[in-house]
């Protein structure tokens, strides 16, 4: 059985494939008369609604759940509530604070699980941030595509929150040959076990305190809220904390003019980025949110279309 937790559930050359079928606007339906489950622990506009359509695409019906109604953990155990899920579904996709909660539900191996969102990643996003580089870098035409990796000789700089979004961006960008480099506060930077499992995909990150510095001549500038989901408690100091590492218009100069910007949105405006940048000609802001959708289209086409879950158990005989 197959999931996608983080990027790195995937190979490289998976990855690429993932990202030819999200370029198809109509891959095989291969959710036909079959259902996912979206469990959200957090709210959220574009992660539900890309998944609920692209689930309707591919032929399939998308049941949206809000956690506290299942109760997870609450009224019964998460690996309950993914057995019951198992017994309607051909997939469960689940937006968490913790990251251990997916893994829970994966553990089960009863239906592939997609991280929608965790604490720890996000790795539907970085497949639709990876998209829209190449997109942007290549033209929309797989057939224009380098048949080596997608994104040689490119540059991604991070400014900000050494985050889930970070994390999964890292990787992914990684992975498809581009530089990743970061700048934030010290605090807020990659713990050692996400650079070693960095290192161990061959990827490293080039830190730097300055974010000017990081910034010059990358060819795209991406960044994301100073305060996550779930650490709201902590916004008053990370405010104070990350006042350097705003992404305004002087940055965007630094960078140089032919540096696109990316955000995954919600943006605070005025905090981690000016109106002038997000509404502001280097914005790739709403392709990149409208990619979401591709991507989580392409992603599911692979998943439920192209990948032998050898071994795939179901609870009940009338399990899809
Ligand atoms: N970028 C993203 O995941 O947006 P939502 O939180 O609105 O789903
Ligand atoms: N890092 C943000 C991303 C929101 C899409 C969060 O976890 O809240």
């Amino acid at each position: 059985m197959r999931h996608l937790l983080e990027v790195d559930d995937l190979t490289t050359d998976e990855l690429v494939r993932v990202l030819h079928l999200a370029a198809d606007p109509a891959p095989p339906r291969v959710l036909d008369g079959r259902g996912m489950a979206l469990v959200f622990e957090k709210p959220s506009a574009r992660t539900r609604n890309s998944m609920e359509m692209a689930v309707f695409q591919l032929g399939g019906h998308p049941i949206y759940i809000q956690a506290a109604e299942v109760g997870l953990d609450v009224r019964e155990s998460v690996e309950d509530v993914t057995r019951t899920l198992a017994s309607y579904h051909a997939c469960i996709g689940a937006r968490t604070f913790a990251h251990a909660t997916v893994e829970r539900m994966a553990a089960e191996d009863l239906v592939p699980v997609v991280n929608m969102l965790s604490d720890a990643a996000h790795p539907l996003q970085a497949l639709a941030d990876v998209l829209t580089l190449v997109r942007e870098f290549s033209g929309p035409d797989v057939a224009d595509w380098p048949a080596g990796d997608l994104l040689a000789g490119r540059t991604v700089a991070y400014v900000g929150d050494g985050n889930n979004v970070f994390r999964s961006l890292a990787l992914a960008a990684g992975m498809l040959g581009a530089e990743v480099r970061f700048t934030g506060p010290a605090g807020y930077r990659l713990p050692d076990a996400d650079r070693d499992r960095l290192s161990a995909a061959g990827l490293s990150i080039t830190e730097a305190d300055v974010a000017a510095e990081a910034v010059a001549g990358a060819d795209a500038v991406y960044t994301d809220v100073w305060t996550s989901m779930g650490q709201e408690d902590e916004t008053a100091r990370r405010l104070v904390d990350f006042e350097a590492y705003r992404v305004d218009e002087a940055l965007m100069e630094a960078a140089g003019p032919q540096a696109v910007f990316l955000h995954c949105l919600p943006a605070h405006r005025g905090e981690e980025v000016t109106d002038g940048v997000v509404d502001g000609p280097a914005s790739r802001v709403w392709p990149q949110a409208a990619n979401r959708m591709h991507a989580a289209r392409g992603l599911l086409a692979w998943l439920l279309g192209e990948v032998d879950h050898a071994g795939e158990g179901h609870v009940g005989e009338e399990s899809p």
